[in-house]
């Protein structure tokens, strides 16, 4: 093994590895903030030897901890069995058929077959594609559009880079989609107008509609939704919106896909982000939780209907697939991985802690009138920042308040998550789901610490 400074890395870091949505210019200047070299549990570990929480699993992947032997030892027993071998036309192997019949089992309502990819992007991309295959084959060749939502993130290869509804993203793209289209966001009270009665009829599943009905209902192919909107900065759905989305696709026989990178696999409290409001999609994309992050993995799962109708239809070869769809060595780990979701109780865990992580969020809007619009299902929680609390006024973008909370949070021990689209300062957390009660303390009160140091400094 070669030998090697901490200031050598620190250099060969600049100079040969491009970070993925990073600031060139800022790791050119500062260099990686930090380099981590080992993580356990709920904690990460860097080349000068700090400690911290990862709070946000680090890409809100990492569902059941780190360190965790038994998925090393499930890659490690596979990749000495059968490593790799393909999937491609008739040729299988035991991981995915069974990760497959896995994943039917537990994805809700009759979400039954899986198209395996490696990570959410393709996975997106993959759902888009493979829906306006199946439109093609139905004979309705025009039922193309498809319907994302302002904020959404879908992921950066080419349909996922246009189904994400975040400009910034559209710029390194160069060409976008034509055919794909953005709606408002999922909630009432963002778009400013009143939230609904519950169980009464939400303006923004009505402004769908209005979409659908301007575009022309047989011209579109599908409407594609994260159940929480993530990226976009942790949008959670008005009361009201999934059941009328779910009853507008039905009518205009429009295809619903959740993307559920995020939100699956115990994230929200529930297995799929969906099942909080008994919601059954047509089509589900998965990825990051599946394997915890320990190795890519990603799918598509389509509804039996639609499985039994490609399967009807089509005449020759499926001309869509990936080296790696359904790589058995990463089917073995996320076969480990549910299971261990499962027997460790890590649903019902990141449901209680949730609360709790909610319950410190709250106490944090008592101390800081600055901290509002706190909001959490299972261990995805969000909150804002804004002077005078919930005035809908935001703070002027040069202090970029919530980007110093995160930073002062990572000083003090804790990785979490800061989001500024359209002015907004959010913070966002998203711990391992195997996480207990005193680290949600230890969390708060390193953000309780945080947020004091940064009204210190920026004077609010
Ligand atoms: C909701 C959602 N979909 C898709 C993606 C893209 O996944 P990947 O980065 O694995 O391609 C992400 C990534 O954060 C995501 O949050």
């Amino acid at each position: 093994m070669e030998q090697y400074t901490r200031d050598q890395l620190i250099e060969w870091d600049k100079k040969h590895f491009l970070h993925p949505t990073s600031s060139i210019k800022q790791q050119q200047s500062q260099g990686a903030s930090f380099v981590f070299t080992e993580g356990k549990g709920i904690y990460l570990k860097d080349l000068d030897g700090r400690t911290v929480i990862d709070g946000m699993s680090s890409l809100w992947n990492v569902n059941i901890g780190h360190g965790r032997k038994e998925l090393a030892d499930a890659a490690h027993e596979q990749m000495t069995k059968l490593a790799y071998s393909s999937a491609f036309s008739t040729f299988s192997h035991e991981p995915a058929i069974l990760l497959s019949k896995k994943m039917s089992s537990i994805a809700p309502g009759n979400l039954s077959t899986v198209f395996f990819t490696s990570g959410g992007s393709e996975s997106n991309d993959s759902a888009i594609k493979l829906i306006r295959h199946y439109w093609r084959l139905k004979g309705k060749p025009e039922r193309k559009k498809i319907i994302s939502r302002k904020k959404a993130y879908h992921g950066v290869t080419s349909n996922a880079t246009s189904a994400t509804g975040i400009p910034e993203f559209w710029e390194v793209a160069g060409s976008l989609d034509q055919q794909i289209l953005h709606a408002d966001v999922p909630n009432c009270e963002y778009l400013d107008h009143k939230p609904p009665e519950r169980g009464g009829t939400c303006e923004c599943g009505e402004r769908i509609r209005q979409l659908i009905e301007a575009e022309g209902p047989e011209t579109i192919a599908a409407f594609l939704i994260e159940p929480i909107q993530g990226a976009g900065g942790l949008i959670f759905p008005s009361d009201g919106y999934m059941e009328q989305v779910r009853a507008i696709c039905s009518e205009y026989e429009i295809i619903l896909i959740a993307d559920e990178v995020i939100t699956g696999f115990g994230r929200t409290g529930k297995m799929f982000g969906m099942e909080n409001w008994g919601i059954v999609p047509d089509v589900m994309t998965i990825a990051k939780g599946i394997t915890s992050g320990y190795i890519p993995l990603g799918g598509v799962v389509l509804s039996e209907k639609i499985h039994k109708k490609m399967m009807e239809l089509s005449t020759g070869t499926l001309f869509h697939g990936f080296t790696y769809s359904g790589h058995p060595t990463a089917c073995a780990v996320a076969l480990k991985n549910i299971e261990i979701i499962e027997q460790e109780g890590l649903i019902e865990n990141s449901k209680t802690m949730g609360e709790h992580l909610l319950t410190g969020f709250e106490s944090l809007a008592q101390k800081f009138d600055i901290v509002t619009k706190t909001r959490a299902k299972g261990l995805l929680g969000a909150f804002d920042l804004m002077p005078n609390g919930n005035q809908g006024e935001n703070f002027p973008p040069e202090l970029q308040v919530a980007v110093n909370v995160v930073a002062e949070a990572a000083e003090k021990g804790l990785i979490c998550r800061s989001v500024t689209y359209d002015g907004v300062n959010t913070v966002v957390l998203a711990p391992p789901l195997t996480i207990n009660e005193s680290q949600i303390g230890d969390i708060i009160q390193i953000l309780e610490d945080s947020i004091t140091a940064v009204r210190l400094k920026l004077g609010i």
